[in-house]
C-alpha cells in the first residue's frame, strides 16, 4: 500500500516537532568533539566492524547516530523525510567536522531511486521508532535488498510490538499489532525527547521548549514482529540474528520505569518482564 498522503502528513508532523526535540539536546557538537557517541550497545553489537564500510542510515532523524556511525569509520549517508531533521543533521555534521552526507527523501522514494541509479551499500541501518512509519513492509524490505552489496547486511533495532498491547499503566488494552493497521494519532509526534528523562540527551538535558503541543497529527502503521522478519526473508535476506530485550533504550513507555546509567529503561521489579525492544541482522548473499 502506498499511502503517500499519510506519509506526507507524517513529514509535516515530524517537521513540527524537531525544534522541540533539538531544544533539549544540550551541546551535542561538544559532546562529539569530546569523543561521545549516541549509539547504544545493542546496535553496536549487531553492526559489528564498520571501518571502511559504506553505510546508509534510513530514517536518520537529526543525525546524531549517523555522525556516531561515521566516527566508527563508516562512510555514512543519512536519509530522512523531515526537512527540519535533515537540516539539523547537516548543521550538526558541519559543527563537528565529522563527515556524513544527508539526503532529504521519503524512504520508499529514496530506496527506489538509489537502486535505479546503481547505488549500493555494505550496511543499511535503521533504529528506534522506524517500522511504525512504514505502510508497506514488503516494498521496504525489497528496497533494502536492492541497495545492498553482495554480502551486505541490514541492521534494525526497534521497539517491540508486544509492548504496544498495553497502556501506560500496563493494562492490556490493544490487539497485538498486525497487518500494518493504520492508527491516526491526532496529537501528532510528541516530545519524546523531553519525556525520556535524559535517556535521549547524552550531552545533558536542557529544559528548552516546555509542554510542546503538535498541531499536526500523524499516522502510524501497526506491524507484528513476525511480519517484519517475514518481509526481510521474503526479500531474499538471510536472518542471522533476532534478539529481544526486556528493556527500552531511551524510552519510558510505562509508568514507573527506571533509567539505568547506560540509558536503558527497565520495568519496575515487581512486573514480569516482556520484550520492549528487538534487534535484527539480515544479510544479502
Ligand atoms: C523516531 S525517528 C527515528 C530515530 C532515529 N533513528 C534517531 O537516531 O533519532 C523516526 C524518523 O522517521 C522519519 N520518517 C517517518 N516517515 C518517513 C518516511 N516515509 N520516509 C523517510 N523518513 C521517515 C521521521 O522524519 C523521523 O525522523
Amino acid at each position: 500500500m502506498d499511502r503517500r498522503d499519510l506519509r506526507e502528513q507524517n513529514r509535516v508532523s515530524w517537521n513540527a516537532v524537531v525544534g522541540a526535540h533539538e531544544s533539549h539536546r544540550g551541546d551535542l557538537s561538544r559532546f562529539f568533539s569530546d569523543g561521545g557517541s549516541t549509539l547504544f550497545r545493542e546496535e553496536r553489537d549487531l553492526l559489528g566492524e564498520l571501518e571502511g564500510r559504506s553505510l546508509v542510515h534510513l530514517q536518520c532523524n537529526s543525525g546524531g547516530d549517523s555522525i556516531s556511525l561515521a566516527r566508527l569509520g563508516a562512510t555514512v549517508t543519512g536519509v530522512d523525510a523531515s526537512d527540519e531533521a535533515v537540516s539539523s543533521a547537516r548543521a550538526l555534521a558541519g559543527e563537528t567536522g565529522i563527515r556524513a552526507a544527508f539526503e532529504r527523501a521519503d524512504v520508499y522514494d529514496w530506496l527506489e531511486r538509489a537502486s535505479h541509479e546503481g547505488r549500493r551499500f555494505d550496511v543499511a541501518f535503521a533504529s528506534y521508532g522506524v517500522i511504525c512509519w512504514l505502510p508497506d513492509l514488503r516494498r521496504w524490505a525489497g528496497g533494502i535488498a536492492g541497495i545492498l552489496n553482495p554480502g551486505g547486511r541490514f541492521v534494525l533495532v526497534d521497539f517491540h510490538p508486544a509492548a504496544d498491547i498495553f497502556d501506560r499503566d500496563g493494562n492490556h488494552v490493544h490487539d497485538y499489532p498486525s497487518g500494518g493497521e493504520t492508527a491516526l494519532l491526532e496529537e501528532g509526534v510528541g516530545d519524546y525527547v523531553a519525556a525520556s528523562g535524559g535517556g535521549l540527551t547524552p550531552a545533558g538535558f536542557v529544559e528548552g521548549v516546555r509542554d510542546f503541543q503538535n498541531p499536526e497529527g500523524c499516522y502510524l502503521f501497526r506491524w507484528g514482529l513476525g511480519e517484519v522478519v517475514t518481509a526481510l526473508a521474503g526479500a531474499g535476506l538471510r536472518i542471522t540474528a533476532l534478539e529481544e530485550y526486556p528493556y527500552a533504550n531511551g524510552e519510558k513507555k510505562f509508568a514507573g520505569m527506571r533509567g539505568l546509567p547506560d540509558g536503558r529503561m527497565v520495568l519496575p521489579k515487581q512486573i514480569p518482564k516482556v520484550p520492549l525492544m528487538y534487534g535484527i541482522c539480515a544479510e544479502r548473499d
